[in-house]
């Protein structure tokens, strides 16, 4: 559990491999001895990553095979991390894929499977990971959400509607937490660029992983409910949501 001074000593990540939640782990300065269980699809791949902590050391990390696309074993998952770590202090909730939005137009099953993975999968996961920490009464949960899913867009309208429905579900379990002593954290980024985009044009107020795990870490610290990295596209898309429909679809992207 978080010693007295707050810091992280266990940790679970779904989606292990993922850089987003690699670089805020780094930025969260884990305490010295702490363990983390990362779960993911590519044991291969997890096996292999080290996680720093404040002292200069490495956590001692291990995996749990987990595919979010078979939901149904979202509870054995945290179950499983559970017997691992004991208390979670933190879950960062990081699974997802960007998809093809062309693709997944006229490809059913390629709409479904981004839908599966970024919403129903990572719900049938963050559900009893939230019943875990309510028990605990402590622990941090962060979910990776993003601006897309503050309004569907033409360019990429399927993720974004995975992504407003794991948002929607991430407040809803943040209210649900309220007063029990775990918080969960909805962190919504804009275009970053790494493994996710590689390939693809950057878009405006591009950032980075690194930025985006500083910007989380603080967010942790200040005990906020909600990021947008960089900060900025929290006011700039709550004007895009002001905006009436015509003028929001002659928008770029
Ligand atoms: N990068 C961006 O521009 C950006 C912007 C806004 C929001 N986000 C969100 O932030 C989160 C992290 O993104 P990232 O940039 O760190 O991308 P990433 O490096 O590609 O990581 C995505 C992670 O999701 C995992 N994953 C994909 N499908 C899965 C499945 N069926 N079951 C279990 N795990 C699965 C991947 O595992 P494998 O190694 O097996 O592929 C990987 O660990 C995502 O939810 C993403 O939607 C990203």
């Amino acid at each position: 559990m978080n010693d007295a001074l707050g810091g992280i000593q266990t940790a679970l990540v779904l989606g292990g491999t993922s850089e987003l939640a690699l670089a805020t782990l780094a930025a969260l300065d884990l305490r010295p001895g702490a363990r983390v269980v990362l779960a993911g699809r590519d044991e291969q791949a997890m096996g292999g990553i080290a996680v720093p902590t404040s002292s200069g050391g490495k956590a001692e990390v291990s995996t749990l095979a987990w595919d979010a696309l078979h939901a149904s074993s979202g509870p054995a998952l945290i179950a499983a991390a559970a017997e691992r770590l004991g208390d979670i202090d933190l879950v960062l909730v990081a699974a997802g894929i960007l998809g093809e939005q062309a693709r997944a137009e006229t490809d059913v099953e390629h709409a479904v499977d981004i839908l599966c993975t970024n919403l129903v999968g990572v719900a049938a996961a963050v559900l009893p990971a939230a019943e875990r920490l309510r028990a605990q009464g402590h622990g941090t949960i962060i979910v990776f959400s993003s601006v897309a899913g503050l309004r569907g867009r033409r360019a990429n309208y399927v993720y974004g509607a995975s992504k407003a429905g794991l948002d929607a579900l991430a407040e809803g379990v943040q209210s649900s937490l309220a007063g029990s002593g775990a918080h969960l954290l909805v962190v919504r980024p804009g275009f970053v660029r790494g493994k996710m985009t590689d390939g693809m044009e950057s878009a405006p107020f591009a950032t980075t992983p690194e930025a985006v795990g500083a910007a989380v870490a603080d967010a942790v610290r200040k005990g906020r409910e909600a990021v947008h990295v960089p900060r900025l596209l929290g006011p700039v898309f709550a004007g895009f949501r002001l905006l009436p429909r015509p003028v929001f679809r002659r928008l770029p992207g």
